[in-house]
């Protein structure tokens, strides 16, 4: 059996909604109106990068501590709405997928671009169902850089040709086939046609197609 690594946003749970709300009002600040496409393309996308990014678009020029104090405010206001949640927030066929890992042993990590990433496994109550996590707090290469997956698979002592990725993100999926891994794109979004395997949701996701990896 392979080992499983799952995204956490938009994966696990559907958070890009906080994000957006957040995202948009810092753009405000600035001036900017952030669209609904924009806010799609930050997906899997760090949170300096994020920034920058909205900056760019805003054609908005700001000191480095003007920034500093912007990243703090978005992911406060993030948080607020993220300690708001519960565990009906978590995606349909998640649990069932990380209960059918633990009773078969496939060993499962966590690869997150996210910062907050152990905070809302807390919150979900699902923490004890990852052998590994790998967030934002350990890489130095956001995705579509590899490291994040890397460091997930050598955790697990797992050879990156024996892991199953979940990633529901463009950045997310370049990210997993320059580690070598097996893609499985989710939230049937255009930017993840291009994984090994796509579905709408997990709960589509049934054991003789792991079984079939
Ligand atoms: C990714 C999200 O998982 O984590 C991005 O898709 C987000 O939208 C990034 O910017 C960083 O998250 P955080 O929680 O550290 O701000
Ligand atoms: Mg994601």
């Amino acid at each position: 059996m392979k080992a499983f690594i799952f995204d956490l946003d938009g994966v696990i749970v559907d958070t890009a909604k906080y994000h957006f709300i957040a995202w948009k009002r810092i753009g405000e600040k600035v001036g900017f109106q952030l669209s609904h496409e924009q806010n799609e393309s930050l997906k899997g996308v760090s949170r300096v990068e994020s920034l920058e990014r909205i900056l760019g678009w805003a054609e908005a020029k700001i000191s480095s501590t003007e920034k500093e104090a912007l990243l703090i405010e978005k992911n406060e206001d993030y948080l607020q709405q993220i300690d708001a949640m519960g565990r009906e927030e978590i995606l349909p066929g998640v649990i069932e997928l990380l209960q059918f890992a633990q009773e078969n042993n496939i060993p499962v990590a966590l690869g997150s671009a996210s910062k907050n990433a152990t905070r809302i496994l807390e919150k979900l109550n699902i923490t004890s169902y990852f052998n590994a996590i790998v967030d934002g707090n350990h890489v130095t290469k956001s995705k579509p850089d590899p490291e994040v997956f890397l460091k997930g698979a050598a955790l697990l002592n797992q050879a990156p040709k024996d892991c199953i990725v979940f990633e529901d993100a463009a950045a997310g999926i370049a990210a997993a086939k320059a580690a070598g891994m097996t893609t499985i794109g989710m939230g049937g979004a255009d930017e993840v046609k291009t994984a090994d395997h796509c579905f709408d949701t997990m709960a589509l996701i049934k054991p003789e197609f792991i079984r079939s990896l």
